[in-house]
């Protein structure tokens, strides 16, 4: 495993098999596994277990997905949109990556749709780490910007980012979306430092962000879910940067659970708040995200459970909780616009505003 940058992919296409590969992140950090996917059946499960995950990363999937499925039955189209659609509920992506593939596909003769689902999905996962990549450079003036005016003030030289979940390289055809612009600063020899929510239940910040800064030298610093405003309140944190599985066209940002409370303490802080996505990420069908967005719930032994090495080096699932106890556990919240100072996307920065969101929509 080398560095965040071009060349690294969580997800690809080996042409020598003519099948799909994937990094399953359900081992990560502890085992770093190469999956082959080669049926419909196999891409729904990896998004439904989460070996693939984050929100472009699973369009993308499906994209690839729709293909796989193509290749076994030419005419299977809509029964494998319809079933990839089924398999998680909140990022925008997976709808709009399968639109894309319908809308494509169904005017193309069946014998040759097999290979036009492939050339699509190939290009979605191109352009997905082309916009990442220009997130990155986008966020990387911002990040600049917040640094100097730090130093101006007599702060040290160094900027703290504070992130949740993961949105680095392997949620996404490359780079990241919130981890990009802090990718892009360390390599163009910016001091960064990154708070790392470990993102509970799941862990992704402990276990897939922490680890993805780890390969890539990146200074930074684990930290439970509720430290974030503490560290806030005594000037520990710069900036917030954090992903999106979905933003609506009045700028409501659904986000991994949890990251409305660090948007409700940066606000009292007076800590930028800035969320970083491709347009994929953006419904411009839904207004008002707190009402709007399907909130996903997942299994209970996410909450009363965590997994992890134990001393003997043996991956191991332990319970927290007494057994039987009753468990919630929603996925996402939802940020209302007025806590977001900026949405970082791969065309410049735009306010969190309907009008904001209508600047987008008219260069896409
Ligand atoms: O449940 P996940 O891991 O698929 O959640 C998605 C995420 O990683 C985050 O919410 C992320 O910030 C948005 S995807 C780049």
């Amino acid at each position: 495993v080398s560095k965040a940058g071009d060349d690294m992919r969580t997800l690809w296409y080996d042409d020598s098999i003519q099948k799909l590969k994937i990094i399953d992140q359900t081992r990560l950090p502890h085992d770093f596994r190469i999956l082959v996917v080669d049926t419909l059946e196999q891409a729904c499960e990896a998004i439904v277990h989460m070996r693939v995950r984050g929100a472009p990363l699973i369009g993308i999937t499906a994209a690839f997905g729709v293909h796989l499925a193509l290749k076994n039955d030419p005419g299977a189209l809509s029964q494998a949109c319809a079933a990839l659609a089924k398999t998680r509920p909140t990022a925008v992506n997976l709808q709009w990556a399968l639109s894309r593939l319908a809308d494509g596909l169904v005017s193309v003769p069946e014998p040759q749709r097999a290979s036009a689902a492939l050339e699509m999905a190939s290009t979605m996962l191109a352009e997905d780490a082309a916009a990442c990549s220009a997130i990155g450079e986008v966020g990387l003036a911002l990040l600049q910007k917040i640094l100097s005016a730090k130093v101006e003030r007599g702060g040290e030289p160094v900027i703290n980012v504070l992130t949740h979940c993961n949105a680095g390289w392997l949620a996404t055809g490359g780079w990241g979306t919130a981890l990009a612009p802090i990718y892009k600063a360390h390599q163009a020899g910016v001091s960064v430092h990154v708070w790392v929510d470990e993102t509970r239940p799941r862990n992704q910040g402990a276990s897939l962000t922490a680890w993805e800064l780890a390969q890539s030298g990146v200074p930074h610093t684990l930290i439970v879910d509720n430290a974030g405003g503490h560290l806030m309140q005594h000037g520990m944190v710069d900036v917030c940067l954090v992903g999106s599985d979905r933003t609506t066209a009045k700028g409501d940002v659904c986000n991994k659970i949890g990251t409305y409370l660090k948007a409700l303490a940066a606000f009292d802080n007076q800590i930028p708040f800035y969320v970083a996505l491709p347009t994929s990420t953006i419904d411009f069908e839904l207004n008002n995200g707190v009402r709007e967005i399907p909130i996903e719930e997942r299994a209970a032994d996410e909450v009363s459970h965590v997994s992890g090495l134990d001393d003997a080096g043996v991956l191991r699932k332990v319970a927290v909780a007494p057994p039987g106890t009753r468990v919630s556990n929603f996925g996402f919240d939802v940020t209302p616009a007025r806590l977001v100072s900026g949405l970082i996307t791969e065309k410049g920065v735009f306010p969190a505003t309907t009008q904001g969101l209508l600047d987008i929509k008219s260069w896409l």
